[in-house]
């Protein structure tokens, strides 16, 4: 792992750009996209460089991580529309490029072997950007996760319900269940970016990073893929 500590979130988000628009760069990219909050900083870093500066997603594809189940897909809080809202409306993505799971569909087993499927047929995921859970998931892989697992259903423990209820009109509203990439979806991606902000991030952090590759963990997985970045700001750092 490559762990780059930045004085603060600007300077993350726009390190997280540079690495994507390098990559788009080359030519075709298939982009990993995390929600959240942490990443809002880099995707409005990116919104500015396609407005400003002509950087265009025109040959790119983007996935999503995961999905709350049982949200319609125009539920304001489900990742599809937050991703459209928050990153890929504004750029030029192609129609049909931006893909995501579908927490609504009938065989949400079906659906998970679908969604493995269609990131195999865009050649797998180039970057992958990736926020970290206070419990130390990535996506919704909660701790416990098997190290091998693949895009499947997810129960959420209590405390990512309430880390999430800020998104919903009530925390009761937060869905139990969700569709994740599986940890070893997530490493087969070529680059991953693994971002924390703030002081609430430190220990998930530090367990990742530092602590023994464990499921108690699922972000230490990331110890295992050849190429990881790590990009924190100082707080999110504080503990390493
Ligand atoms: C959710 C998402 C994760 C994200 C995490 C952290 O649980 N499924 O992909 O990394 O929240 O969210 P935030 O960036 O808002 O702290």
């Amino acid at each position: 792992m490559e762990v780059v500590i930045h004085p603060d979130s600007g300077a993350v988000a726009r390190t997280t750009a540079d690495i994507v628009q390098g990559r788009l760069e080359q030519g075709h990219a298939a982009l990993g996209l995390a929600t959240g909050s942490t990443p809002l900083g880099a995707y409005r870093e990116l919104i500015r460089r396609h407005r400003q500066e002509g950087l265009s997603f025109a040959r790119a594809q983007a996935f999503t991580l995961d999905e709350y189940l049982g949200l319609p897909p125009e539920h304001l809080g489900s990742y599809r529309s937050v991703i459209r809202r928050e990153f890929t409306d504004s750029v030029d993505f192609p129609d049909r490029a931006v893909h995501s799971l579908d927490g609504h569909a009938p065989d949400p087993v079906a659906e998970a072997a679908r969604y493995e499927a269609a990131i195999a047929a865009a050649g797998g995921i180039d970057v992958q950007i990736l926020g970290i859970g206070t419990d130390g998931h990535i996506g919704f892989n909660e701790p416990m996760s098997s190290l091998a697992s693949r895009t499947r259903i997810k129960t959420l423990t209590e405390q990512t319900r309430r880390d999430n209820a800020r998104f919903f009109p009530a925390p009761e509203d937060v869905p139990h269940h969700v569709l994740t990439q599986g940890l070893a979806t997530i490493r087969d991606a070529r680059h991953l970016l693994l971002i924390g902000l703030g002081e609430a991030k430190a220990e998930a952090i530090a367990a990742a990073v530092e602590g023994p590759l464990a499921a108690a963990c699922p972000a230490s997985s990331l110890q295992l893929h050849p190429h990881t970045t790590v990009l924190v700001d100082q707080a999110a750092a504080s503990r390493l």
